[in-house]
């Protein structure tokens, strides 16, 4: 029994769909907090206007009555009432009447570091329009909502997912809103580093048996997967490689009451692509976002003339939103592990199967 997770939704089409395959029957869930962390992705200090014409919400199509999954596939839908001002240039059909409202003209001026240009050439676009509506960061939403219910299932073994902004513009804490300032000033743009950490993941998610079996790479693609990430960190990550075997290891300890555990955790709670019951912790950088008010050279590809780059409203910095969508993809991809190693079409076949698994081995969650 696997988790699966298809997404459709172009970031100014009528809607972003997901669907969900593999959550077990009776599975309560909370509309309120699956919206809660959408809003959370469109807060933060350095997002765009637009965010205040999207007030996400989840709507849910199938596989779920009054309240509690049927154990059949999820489509859940959010709607991007930005579609409203896109309605001509962003019709799925071909528009009827004169073009008017957003999208109505060809983009031909590509981005430096967005999909623009290597999307319009692999597909063979003639307005990169074609390429950076689905390029977009925007179908994050889709994933949040997907994330939002497996952090509902994950609850139900006792594990819980927050991610946090560790570093943003290269500041921290109270300086972060000075950065983004200064670059707003500037008509520039940031990056940043967040954190993801995972509590009561019980050891053996994952496994070395293969590569593709291993929690450590399918965390990294499932971070990777997201728009703007270029790195990511297993615990102390890169600092490992700087320090000596015998600084670098979480020596192993045991307790009657605890069973067995570690004082540290510089491995992110992953040794041999397998959990080890330690706190999991990752990290990723986000590059600086594209879309620049001050644009940068580029050519304009209808001309083959030297042009500055296409200037569409945008954030600032979107790391706390990241911060948001990384957390709902750690979450997706422990609930995967979790649902490949305990099962189960009902509910309560999947939490009795980690209550006997916790049982059998000698290890108990930490309390916070
Ligand atoms: C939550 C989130 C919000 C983003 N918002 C913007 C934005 O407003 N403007 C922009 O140019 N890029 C934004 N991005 C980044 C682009 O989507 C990203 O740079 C683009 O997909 C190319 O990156 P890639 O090379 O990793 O795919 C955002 C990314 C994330 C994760």
């Amino acid at each position: 029994m696997s988790l699966a997770l298809a997404t459709a939704g172009e970031s100014h089409g009528p809607a972003l769909v997901a669907i969900v395959t593999g959550l077990p029957a009776g599975l309560l869930l909370d509309r309120d907090a699956i919206d809660r962390d959408l809003r959370r992705r469109q807060e933060g200090y350095g997002r765009s206007p637009r965010q205040q014409i999207e007030t996400d919400e989840v709507e849910v199509l199938a596989g779920v009555r009054h309240g509690r999954t049927l154990g059949t596939p999820v489509a859940l839908v959010v709607r991007n009432r930005d579609h409203a001002n896109w309605s001509w240039g962003m019709s799925p059909w071909p528009p009827e009447g004169e073009a008017r409202g957003k999208g109505a003209r060809p983009v031909t001026l590509p981005r430096p570091g967005h999909a623009d240009l290597a999307g319009t050439l692999k597909y063979g676009l003639a307005d990169v329009r074609d390429a950076l509506e689905r390029a977009s960061a925007r179908q994050t939403a889709a994933h949040v909502a997907a994330g939002a219910v497996t952090k509902a299932l994950l609850r139900e073994i006792g594990v819980e997912v927050e991610g946090t902004v560790a570093e943003l513009g290269g500041a921290s804490g109270d300086a972060v809103r000075d950065a983004i300032d200064a670059a707003r000033s500037d008509r520039d743009t940031l990056g940043g580093v967040v954190e993801v950490r995972a509590r009561g993941v019980p050891p053996g998610l994952g496994s070395y048996a293969t590569k593709d079996d291993r929690l450590d790479a399918r965390l990294g693609a499932a971070l990777l997967g997201i728009q703007a990430v270029k790195a990511v960190e297993i615990g102390d990550g890169f600092t490992l490689a700087r320090m000596r075997g015998s600084e670098a290891h979480d020596e192993i300890l045991r307790d009657p009451e605890r069973g067995v555990f570690r004082e540290t955790n510089r491995a992110g709670g992953l040794e041999g692509g397998i959990s080890n019951g330690e706190d999991v912790v990752v990290r990723a950088a986000m590059k600086p976002l594209p879309t620049l008010m001050r644009p940068l050279r580029s050519v304009d590809l209808e001309t083959g003339e030297p042009a500055d780059a296409l200037v569409e409203r945008s954030d600032v910095a979107a790391v706390e939103a990241l911060a948001v969508v990384a957390e709902a993809a750690v979450a997706w991809e422990l609930a995967r592990a979790a649902r490949e190693k305990f099962g189960g079409d009902a509910l309560g076949d999947f939490v009795a199967a980690h209550a006997a698994y916790v049982e059998r081995v000698d290890w108990q969650p930490r309390t916070p």
